[in-house]
């Protein structure tokens, strides 16, 4: 049987890093943070009845998952469970840089930063930021960076001390509305012992952009939906424009 498996790299949240012992005088390194490497696909939904992950069986181990569409497509960490090796953040929020558009289908997609609180976090059902639309330049692949420099962790969640653990999960919905996840564990630490952020670790590419999103109520009422179906259908509104600066 022919071993289906591929490297579909799309993306790469970078998190300051902040293992300041290991850090000389001015140097500040960006490294992936993440839970690990979730880029692969394995098999097809052929192999799996049309499921997007099912075990392997003709394998040996049923434990030995296979993700036909690809692992960042499962809810809630892109296929990956909670690592050991978290990467420290500032306390009072930080930057989150990542990279959208390494698999297809993003040409426009909308970015929730969402925080799990805890070592294994129950859920990831504190958002950072209000949701954006992210421009890119192409539905296919493209390079690019997009970092918001302070991420900020809301008001109500300000029990949250030094030494606390929790994870940063990004989700980044494609044209069609299917979304990939991707996380990063972390432990809040002091800002001074976090590197310094500067256009090297943290920079929006030029070909990216952002944009509000925003939504209206669907004109008419229900009976003129159905009396002209056609002109409501065409007006549904999910309206994204301008003015993303002050989100944050
Ligand atoms: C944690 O370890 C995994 C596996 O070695 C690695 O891929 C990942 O980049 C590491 N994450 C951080 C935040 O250091
Ligand atoms: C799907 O996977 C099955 C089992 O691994 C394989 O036999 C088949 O050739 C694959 N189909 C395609 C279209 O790749
Ligand atoms: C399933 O497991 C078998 C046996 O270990 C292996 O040969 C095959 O490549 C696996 N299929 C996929 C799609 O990884
Ligand atoms: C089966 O796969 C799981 C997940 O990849 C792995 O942790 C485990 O060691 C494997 N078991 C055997 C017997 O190979
Ligand atoms: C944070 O997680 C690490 C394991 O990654 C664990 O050793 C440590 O005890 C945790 N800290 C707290 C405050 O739970
Ligand atoms: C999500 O987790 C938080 C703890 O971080 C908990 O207080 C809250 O009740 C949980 N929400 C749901 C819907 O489970
Ligand atoms: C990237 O663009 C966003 C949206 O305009 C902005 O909030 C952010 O500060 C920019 N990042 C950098 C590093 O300038």
């Amino acid at each position: 049987m022919r071993q289906q498996q591929s490297i579909k790299p799309w993306w790469a949240i970078l998190l300051i890093s902040l293992f300041a012992s290991s850090v000389t005088a001015h140097t500040v390194f960006v490294y992936p943070g993440w839970r690990g490497n979730n880029l692969h696909t394995t098999g097809n939904m052929s192999a799996t009845n049309g499921l997007a992950i099912a075990p392997n069986k003709s394998g040996n181990n049923e434990s030995e998952l296979l993700y036909t569409l690809g692992m960042q497509w499962a809810y809630p960490c892109g296929g990956m469970p909670v690592s050991t090796n978290r990467t420290k953040w500032p306390i009072k929020g930080g930057a989150v840089s990542f990279q959208p558009g390494w698999f297809s289908g993003h040409k426009t997609a909308f970015i929730y930063i969402n925080l799990g609180i805890g070592t294994i976090a129950p859920n990831m059902s504190h958002p950072l930021i209000s949701p954006f639309q992210l421009v890119g330049p192409t539905k296919d692949e493209y390079p690019g960076t997009f970092c918001l420099p302070q991420v900020p962790i809301p008001k109500h969640l300000d029990f949250l001390k030094v030494g606390d653990n929790a994870t940063i999960q990004i989700i980044e919905t494609a044209l069609h509305g299917a979304a990939l996840y991707n996380c990063v564990d972390i432990t809040f630490a002091e800002p001074e012992d976090v590197p310094e952020v500067t256009p090297e670790n943290c920079f929006n590419s030029t070909q990216l952009s952002a944009k509000y999103i925003f939504a209206m109520d669907v004109e008419g009422s229900a009976s003129s939906i159905t009396s002209s179906p056609l002109t409501s259908f065409a007006i549904v509104p999910l309206l994204l424009a301008g003015f993303f600066g002050l989100l944050f």
